[in-house]
């Protein structure tokens, strides 16, 4: 397997390329499929997905700091978890949502005006900036805080975690954690650093006894009616609020250091952006009702997710019965894996799919792309939770940013190139500048 770590990326589009949408070879004591095809796709995670659960391996190196939450549980646990936590979507609760987004990218800008007043541009590292903004967005909306103070200590945390779980997942034995080495010193300090954070914050709200009206305090009062009539105690609150806030900032970084490379690297769908929110907004800030009308912009994002989906680890599933999919059988015990990067990058339901075009998430186009070829934030029951959230989220930053500065790249000719860890990233440093318009 040493071929797929050095490059899991074209190891899983050189398997499609060499044997076709369905891949079957033995990993250790496992048997290992690969399907590539929309509606092998779509059995594994809609129509069968009760006969899977997510790999207890990987589930194992999340829960070291997730914890027992809605993302690493399975069965009745989940279903109870997730019945829990949903609230915290709905729509009714985007407005306020918005309006913490659009203030916080705004704070943003503002840090960065003195340095355009004075040189007329900013240079801007897309990863520091994104995750820092992205973190104070969810810490906002989950806890109610301001946590500019804090965001580069857990940025650095997450950076620290990112890079163990994933050689974590991939080594063949995991070592304890007190094992004396810089590697693990650095681990056990980021999972104190994000702790600290989170308990803190729970400790303060219980001793308050405050509404917020955030989701951290929709947690604490939050019971299971459709089940037992439960509440959740302090440690589940602290796994889910942990969860949230670490699932609910990275991919979303990630997505937008994307948006950003690709916005300042295509200056036509810069302006087709920049014009349509110009018609939108009308010189206004952006809020939530503006959402829905933003659709360039929404297709300039989603043809991001396409061709740079930042959550590609988590399709690895176990199956736990003897099962079907595509036609194979699929034994218990067998792992099955999905390759959305090559799923989306796959001629037949993207034409020219190395090029840029968020026409194809436009009618007439969109029609054309089967369902099970795009699937950036999964679907069926295990699909992101975040997924409203986090495209709100996204047009959100972008509109407000669009709307005051013109991006450019420093390097115009470097192609960063990616890096698999969490989440897909630039490998390289993207360096934006930034211009008021
Ligand atoms: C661009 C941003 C995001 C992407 C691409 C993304 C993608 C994904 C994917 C692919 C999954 C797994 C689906 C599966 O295993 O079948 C997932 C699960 C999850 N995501 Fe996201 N996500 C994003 C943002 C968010 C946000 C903003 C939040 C929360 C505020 C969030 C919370 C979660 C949770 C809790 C799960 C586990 C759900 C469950 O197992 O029931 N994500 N996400």
């Amino acid at each position: 397997m040493a071929w797929m770590k050095a490059d899991v990326l074209g190891a899983y589009t050189s398997l499609q390329r060499d044997y076709g949408d369905a891949v079957w070879f033995r990993t250790g004591p496992f048997q290992l499929f690969v399907f590539y095809h929309p509606d092998q796709v779509r059995e594994l995670l809609v129509s069968r997905s009760k006969s899977f659960i997510r790999l207890p391996r990987v589930m194992e190196t999340f829960a070291q700091w997730n914890g027992e939450s809605i993302l690493i549980v399975e069965g009745e646990q989940w279903v109870r978890q997730r019945r829990l936590v949903q609230p915290a979507f709905q729509p009714r609760r985007f407005t306020d949502y918005g309006r913490m987004i659009v203030e916080t990218t705004q704070k943003l800008l503002a840090s960065w005006s003195p340095a355009i007043e004075r040189d007329c541009q900013i240079e801007v590292d897309a990863n520091t900036a994104m995750t820092g903004l992205t973190l104070e967005v969810i810490c906002k909306v989950l806890f109610d805080v301001d946590a500019s103070e804090a965001t580069e200590r857990i940025a650095n945390a997450v950076a620290v975690l990112s890079e163990v779980g994933f050689h974590e997942m991939q080594a063949a034995i995991r070592l304890p954690d007190w094992w004396p080495t810089e590697f693990y010193r650095k681990k056990r300090a980021a999972m104190k650093t994000l702790d600290d954070f989170v308990w803190g914050i729970i400790r303060e709200r219980r001793s308050e006894g405050v509404d917020h009206g955030d989701l951290l305090s929709m947690l604490l009062a939050a019971v299971d009616e459709e089940g037992d009539g439960g509440k959740l105690n302090d440690r589940q609150v602290r796994n889910e609020a942990m969860t949230l806030m670490l699932a609910g900032h990275d991919t979303t970084a990630a997505a937008l250091d994307w948006v950003w490379y690709n916005i300042a690297r295509f200056p036509e769908v810069a302006s087709r952006c920049r014009a349509e929110i110009d018609d939108v907004l009308t010189e206004n800030l952006p809020t939530i009702t503006d959402v829905p009308r933003l659709k360039y912009l929404e297709a300039t994002i989603k043809e991001t997710l396409r061709l740079y989906p930042p959550a590609i680890g988590v399709f690895l599933r176990q199956a736990t019965e003897s099962t079907t999919i595509g036609g194979y059988d699929i034994p218990r015990g067998a792992l099955v894996g999905l390759s959305s990067f090559a799923t989306h990058r796959d001629s037949r339901w993207f034409p020219d799919p190395e090029r840029f075009d968020p026409e194809r998430f436009l009618p007439p186009a969109v029609d054309q792309i089967p369902a099970g070829a795009y699937f950036p934030f999964g679907m069926g029951p295990r699909v992101c939770i975040g997924q409203s959230f986090a495209m709100t989220e996204m047009i959100l930053i972008a509109a407000t940013v669009l709307q005051k500065c013109d991006i450019t790249l420093k390097n115009p000719t470097q192609d960063p190139g990616m890096l698999v860890h969490m989440a897909l990233r630039p490998r390289a440093p993207v360096i934006l500048k930034f211009q008021r318009r």
